[in-house]
């Protein structure tokens, strides 16, 4: 008896692990952290695989991952068309001001896509699944938090550079552009407060903070002067500054050193500006779990940024390039 339950309720879970499967292919209802549970059990451990190495080869790279995948997300959605070289007729986002001699890790996303493919025996993941997973497994492997990543995105058969220069936000934006910016993206305040965070890891160049460094009145006199030293009025425009001062560290000092002035860009202090943005900024700072929830919360929110499903876009062979 206790045995003819148990196969009745195998059977029952390979009916409906069965027919799930059908149904992600192509999912036509949304995401599932469950897409590719069947089409390719080894899929996301083979991902962890590769970012981890990464990340124990550069810390950095778990920063330049996750930026990876916002700029994705922000520029006509999470379709990974931050990810297509320029061609006659791709009109690359790399070359956008906010990537260009910016963004990085495209190597490592090569490396992933062809591990992936290989152990999947095809290509199954999609280049902007990729990034949203990739972006999750970097922030744990500097020690942040978890969460479940939605899948079944497909890749874009385009890209924008005209977008990626209007949709990304700038660093020199205040809040009321910072936070109209999120808006038009569907996301609000405290998401733009959350994920703001993200620059608990990772650095900025010297040409991206002067401007901050050498005029804005609400830093830190002696932040400042320190920075100013290895980031001079003129020249040294690639020299690196941290974001917080434990950049390897996804912690909570980055709202620690906004409460002292201390944000490196103007857009980052620039949530210090007001009372609803600064109450949320000082509960993250003490408050860890406070932080790590609505970080995951805000990531999985960005993620399901008008993915491409269904029969929409492709699954790209090589995300650098349209299939
Ligand atoms: C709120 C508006 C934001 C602005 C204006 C902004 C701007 C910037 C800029 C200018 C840099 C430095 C680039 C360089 O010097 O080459 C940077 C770095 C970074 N950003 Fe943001 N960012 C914002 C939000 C976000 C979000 C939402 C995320 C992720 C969820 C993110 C993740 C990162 C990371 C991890 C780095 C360090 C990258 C590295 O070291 O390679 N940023 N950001």
């Amino acid at each position: 008896m206790a045995f003819g339950s148990l196969s009745l309720f195998r059977a029952l879970l390979f009916l409906s692990l069965t027919a799930s499967a059908l149904s992600t292919r192509p999912y036509k209802k949304g995401l599932s952290p469950h897409f590719y549970d069947l089409v390719c059990p080894q899929a996301l451990p083979t991902i962890k695989r590769v970012v981890e190495a990464a990340v124990q080869q550069e810390r950095r790279m778990g920063a330049s991952l996750l930026r990876l995948h916002f700029h994705d997300c922000f520029v006509n959605g999470c379709d990974g068309s931050i990810l297509l070289d320029p061609t006659p007729t791709v009109d690359s986002e790399k070359l956008a001001f906010p990537n260009n001699n910016s963004a990085r890790g495209f190597e490592v996303i090569d490396q992933i896509k062809a591990e992936v493919d290989r152990v999947c025996g095809r290509p199954v993941v999609s280049c902007a699944d990729i990034l949203a997973i990739t972006a999750r497994d970097s922030v744990v492997a500097l020690g942040g938090p978890s969460w479940k990543v939605r899948l079944g995105r497909r890749d874009s058969t385009t890209a924008s550079r005209t977008t990626a220069n209007s949709d990304i936000p700038a660093p020199n934006m205040d809040l009321p552009a910072l936070i109209n910016n999120f808006k038009r993206q569907g996301l609000k305040v405290k998401d733009l407060v959350a994920l703001s965070g993200a620059h608990t890891i990772g650095f900025a160049q010297c040409r991206i903070f002067r401007d901050r460094i050498y005029n804005d009145s609400n830093i830190n006199h002696a932040f400042a002067k320190n920075l100013q030293s290895s980031c001079p009025r003129m020249g040294s425009d690639g020299n690196l500054a941290s974001l917080d001062p434990t950049p390897a560290h996804f912690d909570t000092r980055y709202y620690n050193n906004l409460l002292s002035q201390k944000g490196l860009l103007h857009s980052d202090q620039a949530l210090s500006t007001d009372e609803s943005t600064l109450k949320l900024a000082k509960s993250y700072s003490y408050d860890y779990d406070a932080f790590w929830k609505d970080f995951a919360k805000s990531m999985v929110r960005m993620g399901n940024i008008k993915p491409l499903i269904g029969n929409q876009g492709q699954i790209r062979l090589n995300c650098r390039r349209v299939n």
